[in-house]
């Protein structure tokens, strides 16, 4: 698949457009969870500012008083378009999608659909930490096969648990974080084939959640999961939300393959009540005509893993951290200084700055820090300081 050039029409960087004062104003997760003398560098919640055409869509909506509840199918032509442009992927078809609250609750009816309580539910950890709880909470089982030491999908190991998993005539789902959280990692498209055919050969249904899509690297190609060969029965999870910081704006998409379809048909209908219309308008609009920041925005985030990969050099060397390809996170390997299996709680305690904890992230988190960069230069440089402090 091509890789589109990035366009930044010249539009400015949005992690420089904020301080900390305004920031520390915000009431969200990230800014309120901890008291004000920690700096937060945790929740997957970005500090810039909304795009414009963001905030323009959502100034005329509440100037309209247009705040009833969503109709239609503009969020998925936003998407099919944006597909197009930015992946050369022309495969969505708006009546094979649905709208959902967010993509964890995507997540969750789409495994809901392909499998029944006890069924195993594949996962790769380290991995984003509601993959495990969010699955256990619908009574499914949830089956690690651990990254490889590379921190790349391992087909011999997805081979031998697809084979276990359904080595009884049952069904199975497999749970794919594409690119994957915490560690950045893009998967190609001759990875993901080789996971649609095992998944085919063993019966495994997939289920691809794909929220951190648009934050690949400049020069790194996202492949979305339905596209590969032999990706026809599965099901996948998209949305603007991280891409253009929207979780507080509720709404995502449900995308079914053309052997898919029956299955995301029998979603009932009243989940779709759980995403707001201000959600669905303000995800639209991203899609549509914030491109532009969205390239400024991956400009940024470059930056900040050239930054914090000089910060550690120079301040903590025992920390190895692994080159992200995508999302504007930093898993961080602490396990050199001797901080037992979680040292964001020294960072915590003693440099006053948080970082998201790795033991939740199951297999391989023990010892690891998760680490936001999407915030200022000045900020990750003042964040690495008080990591430092931490362990003098
Ligand atoms: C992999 C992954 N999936 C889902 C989510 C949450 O998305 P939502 O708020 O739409 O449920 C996140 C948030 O960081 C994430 O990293």
């Amino acid at each position: 698949m091509t890789s589109f050039p990035h366009d930044t029409a010249g539009e400015p960087d949005p992690l420089r457009a904020l301080d900390l004062e305004r920031l520390r104003r915000r009431t969200s997760m990230k800014w309120r969870t901890y008291p004000e003398d920690v700096l937060p560098l945790w929740v997957a919640e970005m500090d810039v500012p909304l795009a414009p055409p963001i905030v323009r869509a959502l100034t005329d909506v509440l100037a309209l008083g247009d705040t009833g509840y969503p109709v239609g199918t503009a969020y998925a032509e936003a998407l099919a378009g944006f597909a197009a442009r930015r992946w050369g992927w022309d495969g969505i078809a708006v009546e094979r999608t649905a709208v959902v609250p967010d993509v964890m609750l995507g997540v969750v009816e789409m495994i809901g659909l392909v499998t029944q309580p006890g069924d195993p539910v594949i996962v790769n950890p380290p991995v984003y930490p509601p993959f495990f709880t969010f699955v256990a909470h619908m009574g499914r089982r949830v089956v690690e096969v651990p990254l490889g030491a590379d921190l790349r999908l391992d087909p011999a190991a997805l081979e031998e648990a697809f084979a276990r998993a359904t080595a009884d005539g049952g069904r199975a789902a497999y749970l794919l974080c594409s690119p994957h959280n915490p560690t950045g990692t893009v998967h190609t498209a001759a990875e993901l084939a080789a996971v649609a055919e095992l998944a085919e050969r063993h019966g495994v249904r997939v289920v691809a959640d794909e929220i951190h899509a648009p934050l690949v690297a400049p020069g790194v190609t996202f492949v979305p999961y339905l596209s590969v060969p032999g990706a026809d029965r599965g099901l996948s999870l998209m949305s603007a939300s991280k891409g253009w910081n929207l979780p507080g704006l509720k709404a995502a998409l449900a995308l079914a393959g053309p052997g898919a379809a029956a299955d995301l048909a029998r979603m009932p209908e009243e989940v779709g009540h759980g995403a707001s219309h201000l959600g669905v308008i303000a995800h639209t609009a991203a899609l549509r005509e914030a491109t532009g920041w969205l390239d400024a925005l991956l400009l940024g985030l470059q930056a900040n893993r050239r930054l914090l990969a000089e910060l550690l050099a120079e301040h903590l060397p025992q920390i190895r951290v692994h080159p992200a390809e995508a999302t504007y996170l930093a898993w961080l390997d602490c396990r050199a200084l001797g901080l037992g299996d979680d040292p964001a709680q020294v960072f915590l305690d003693r440099g006053r700055v948080a970082l998201t904890a790795g033991p939740p992230f199951g297999t391989g988190g023990a010892g690891h820090v998760r680490l936001n960069l999407a915030t200022s230069p000045d900020i990750l440089t003042e964040g690495v300081r008080r990591m430092a402090v931490a362990v003098k």
